[in-house]
């Protein structure tokens, strides 16, 4: 696991100021649900879910939801306000890099802004359990770095395109690619659509990125 990236997010996650901004579903996963409904699709996994914003969501709408985050204090509050809002998934602590899923098991997998945490070669192996876990036909959702954001090659440099930011040694690695690099890792699925957005602060450049599993 990305352990450093997850102990960040994980002290994070214990504050509500560390929540705060991370409550409400992007506009992009929450407009995918007529896309969703259309396909009939009916099991949903949010990979790196955070504090729950997504996975409460696609509950909320319907669908049969596993979530799964390394960071327990995001699960905690994820299930609390499960609780709260008397919806029904499953929320466990589990590492990206070994999903804990049957093949074929899902309909539409969604990590937004986790998968990037690594080298190339970590995104490489997220995205095959991501790929082994899809049935096929079935969607992918999530983002990426892009190597237009400004933070790119910033940092010390751990790896081909991978940074770390800050002079603290347990800083988690950011890795950025371009179009030829989305290529190579996306070898697998069938490109839907793809953006690049800048997220929360100027500068600050996502791939936003739908595939579907071959
Ligand atoms: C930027 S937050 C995004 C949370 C959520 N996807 C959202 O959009 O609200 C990144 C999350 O990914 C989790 N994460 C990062 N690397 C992970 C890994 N290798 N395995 C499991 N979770 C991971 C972190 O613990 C954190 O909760």
């Amino acid at each position: 696991m990305a352990a450093t990236a997850v102990e960040a997010w994980d002290e994070r996650w214990a504050t509500p100021e560390g929540r705060a901004d991370w409550l409400v579903p992007h506009p992009a996963v929450a407009g995918l649900v007529p896309v969703l409904k259309a396909r009939g699709a009916q099991h949903v996994l949010d990979l790196g879910c955070g504090v729950g914003r997504h996975a409460l969501f696609f509950a909320e709408h319907g669908f049969a939801v596993e979530a799964i985050d390394g960071a327990a204090a995001g699960l905690d509050f994820a299930c609390r306000d499960a609780a709260a809002r008397d919806l029904r998934l499953s929320l466990r602590q589990a590492d990206a890099d070994t999903l804990p899923f049957s093949d074929e098991s899902f309909d539409y997998v969604l990590s937004w802004n986790v998968i990037f945490h690594g080298t190339m070669g970590d995104v490489g192996r997220r995205l095959a359990e991501i790929w082994r876990v899809l049935k096929p036909g079935g969607l992918f959702q999530g983002t990426m770095l892009s190597k237009r954001d400004v933070q790119f090659g910033r940092g010390r440099a751990i790896a081909p395109d991978t940074f770390i930011r800050g002079s603290d040694p347990k800083a988690h690695p950011h890795f950025y690619c371009d179009l030829a690099g989305l290529a190579v890792l996306f070898a697998g699925f069938e490109l839907l659509s793809l953006t690049q957005e800048e997220q929360r602060r100027p500068g600050s450049w996502h791939w936003h990125i739908l595939v579907e599993r071959r």
